[in-house]
C-alpha cells in the first residue's frame, strides 16, 4: 500500500458540498475581492488564536512582509530569527533591504534558543540597536520558548513578530501576573502569522493567509499596508503592497475551522501511535530519535486539553538520514527533509558576509531530520507499514 506524505482526499469527502456550495455562492455575489465572507474569517481566527484582530492576506508569506512593512523594516536594518526554517521566513526580511542575523535553534525542539537570542543582543549595543524585530518560527506545530523569548524581547523593547505559519492553535504556557496562563501562537508577539497553505493544518484551495495582533492601532496600519498603503483609496502615505486574501479561500477556511481542533487532536493519536510503534520497534537506540514534545508535561498537569504540539509535521532524526529517506521513496512511502539547506547556506545570501558563519545545532537537523506522514486521516495500518519499513532499512544493515 502507498502511504502518501499527505493526502486530502479523505478531508475534503465530507464537505466537498459545502465546501462546492459555498465557493459557488462567492461566484454568483460577484463580490471578488474581500468583503464581508473575509471579514467573517478575519473573526473566526482571531477569536480562536486568542487575538484581538485578524488581517486577512494572500499567504503566509505576504504575512510576514506586510507585518515586517508596518513595523518600518527597511535598508540597514537587522531582524533576528532562526536560520531553521522555510525560506519565506527569512525572504520576506531581505526583500525589504534588511539582512537576518540569526540565532540557533535549540537541539530538542528545533526552535529559537532564547539563550541564544539573549548572547546575541549583548554582543554589541549599535548592533543590538538595529534590529527592528525577532522572528520566532513555531516549527512543525509547536511554539518557540515564549515566556522567555517575551521577556528578553521586552527588555530590549525589540516587537516580536510569530511566524506561526505551521502553528495555528498551538498553545504553550505564559507567565502571567504571577500566575499560567495557556496562549496560542499568534496571540503572544507584536503580530502573529499563518498560512493556509494547502498542506498547514488549516489549508485553502489555494495560497492564503492571516495576520493575528492585540494591538487596534497596528491593526489598522497593516490593514492600509495590505492594499498598497492606500487610506483613503488612492492617497498613499506609505508604500505597502496587494496582499489581500480572496472571499474563495476565505468560504473554504470558514468552513474548515469548526473541525481544526479535531484534526489536532487525531495528529496527536497518530504521533502517539508512531511513538508506541517506535517503542516496540527497539529502533530507539540512538539510530531513530523521536520528536520531544516540550510542552506535554505541563498540558497534562494543567489539565483540560491545551493545543501543546500540533503536528503540522511529525520529524524524527534517523541515522544515515539520506539513505533512509530514498528506501522508503523507493518503497512508495512519502517522506520529506524540512528543511536540507539552513538559510545562512543559501545561495542568495552569497557576498553577504554570511560565508563563514556556523550554525551547528541547525546544520545538524538539516543533515539529520525526516517528516513522517502525520495527516489526520492516516490509517493505524499505514503507520505500522511505515515504521515497519524503517525497521527493515535498519535491518539491512550498511
Ligand atoms: C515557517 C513558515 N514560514 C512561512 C511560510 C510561508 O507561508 P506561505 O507558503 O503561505 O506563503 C511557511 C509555509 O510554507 C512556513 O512553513
Amino acid at each position: 500500500m502507498k502511504v502518501p506524505l499527505l493526502d486530502l482526499h479523505e478531508q475534503l469527502k465530507p464537505l466537498r458540498d459545502e465546501i462546492v456550495a459555498a465557493v459557488t455562492g462567492v461566484i454568483d455575489s460577484t463580490t471578488y475581492i474581500m468583503g464581508p465572507k473575509v471579514e467573517e474569517l478575519e473573526r473566526a481566527v482571531a477569536a480562536y488564536s486568542g487575538a484581538a484582530h485578524g488581517i486577512g492576506v494572500a499567504s503566509g508569506t505576504d504575512a510576514l512582509l506586510a507585518v515586517l512593512m508596518t513595523i518600518g523594516v527597511g535598508r540597514g536594518d537587522l531582524v533576528l530569527t532562526t536560520p531553521y526554517s522555510f525560506f519565506a521566513t527569512m525572504g520576506c526580511i531581505l526583500r525589504l533591504g534588511a539582512r537576518p542575523l540569526f540565532v540557533d535553534i535549540d537541539p530538542v525542539s528545533y526552535n529559537i534558543d532564547p539563550t541564544l537570542i539573549e548572547e546575541a543582543l549583548a554582543v554589541d549595543p549599535a548592533r543590538t540597536a538595529r534590529i527592528k524585530a525577532i522572528i520566532p518560527v513555531h516549527l512543525y506545530g509547536q511554539c518557540a520558548d515564549m515566556a522567555r523569548i517575551m521577556a528578553i524581547a521586552d527588555r530590549y523593547h525589540i516587537p516580536v513578530v510569530e511566524d506561526a505559519a505551521q502553528a495555528i492553535g498551538a498553545a504553550c504556557p505564559m507567565p502571567v501576573a504571577g500566575t499560567t496562563v495557556w496562549r496560542r501562537a499568534g496571540s503572544m508577539g507584536l503580530a502573529g502569522c499563518f498560512s493556509f497553505f494547502p498542506s498547514k493544518n488549516l489549508g485553502g484551495v489555494g495560497d492564503g493567509g492571516m495576520i493575528v495582533c492585540q494591538d487596534a492601532g497596528f491593526a489598522e496600519r497593516t490593514r492600509v499596508i495590505r492594499v498598497h498603503g492606500g487610506a483613503p483609496k488612492y492617497h498613499h502615505g506609505v508604500v505597502g503592497g496587494n496582499f489581500r486574501l480572496d472571499p474563495i479561500q476565505a468560504v473554504v477556511l470558514s468552513i474548515k475551522l469548526p473541525h481544526l481542533d479535531s484534526w489536532h487532536r487525531q495528529r496527536r493519536e497518530n504521533a502517539a501511535r508512531y511513538r508506541r510503534l517506535f517503542r516496540e520497534s527497539g529502533l530507539e537506540d540512538g539510530r531513530v530519535k523521536l520528536p520531544v514534545a516540550v510542552y506535554e508535561a505541563a498540558a497534562s498537569e494543567a489539565g483540560g486539553h491545551p493545543d501543546y504540539h500540533i503536528y503540522n509535521q511529525f520529524v524524527i532524526r534517523a541515522e544515515r538520514r539520506d539513505e533512509l529517506r530514498s528506501y522508503l521513496q523507493a518503497r512508495e512511502i512519502g517522506v520529506e527533509v524540512y528543511y536540507p539547506i539552513p538559510l545562512h547556506r543559501q545561495e542568495c545570501l552569497a557576498g553577504m558576509d554570511y560565508e563563514g558563519l556556523s550554525y551547528p545545532v541547525s546544520e545538524g537537523a538539516a543533515a539529520e531530520t525526516l517528516a513522517l506522514p502525520i495527516f489526520p486521516e492516516l490509517t493505524a495500518a499505514m503507520q505500522e507499514q511505515v515504521v515497519a519499513a524503517i525497521v527493515a532499512f535498519y535491518a539491512q544493515g550498511t
